[in-house]
């Protein structure tokens, strides 16, 4: 009840290459989004981020609130947010989704764009999350 996702898009402050930066980030996201009811993917890639989160209304305001506050980016747009009946990232409590070089591809083919299209970025973080081969990637909400 009260299912909503949305994705937005961000300019990182720090290295997107830094692991130990992501590592930090999805450690939090973790923690967070499983108490939360949260669940979604993230994408670092040429110091953007993009991330799709779904779950209560109330907790993805309250996590907007947190990611409009973060230092370690600016410049958060939303592309879209809308109400959903099921979960596209069910069981990740925030997915890393691996670049891939097509990702890569898409990702820039997008950005380049006015108007990215959510619902694309939205297919390739759950086609990314779906054929990550690294468990570490794959980290997946307990339960
Ligand atoms: C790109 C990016 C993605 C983030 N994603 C999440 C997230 O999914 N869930 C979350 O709780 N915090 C996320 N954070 C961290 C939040 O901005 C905030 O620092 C954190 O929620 C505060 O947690 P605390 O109250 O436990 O200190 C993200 C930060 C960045 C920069």
């Amino acid at each position: 009840m009260g299912l909503e996702r949305l994705v937005y898009e961000s300019t990182a402050t720090g290295s997107t290459n830094s692991l130990g930066n992501l590592a930090v980030i999805l450690a939090e996201s973790h923690r967070n989004n499983a108490r939360d009811g949260l669940s979604g993917a993230l994408a670092a890639h040429a110091d953007r981020y993009i991330q799709a989160i779904e779950g209560p209304r109330a907790a993805l305001d309250a996590l907007l609130r947190r990611l409009e506050d973060d230092p370690r980016h600016r410049d958060l747009r939303l592309l879209d947010r809308f109400t959903t009946d099921h979960r596209m990232f069910e069981g990740w409590t925030m997915a890393n989704a691996r670049v891939t070089p097509a990702l890569e591809r898409l990702l820039d083919t997008m950005m380049a764009r006015d108007v990215p299209s959510p619902s694309w970025i939205l297919m390739a973080l759950r086609e990314a999350v779906a054929t990550a081969p690294d468990i570490e990637c794959r980290r997946r909400q307990a339960g």
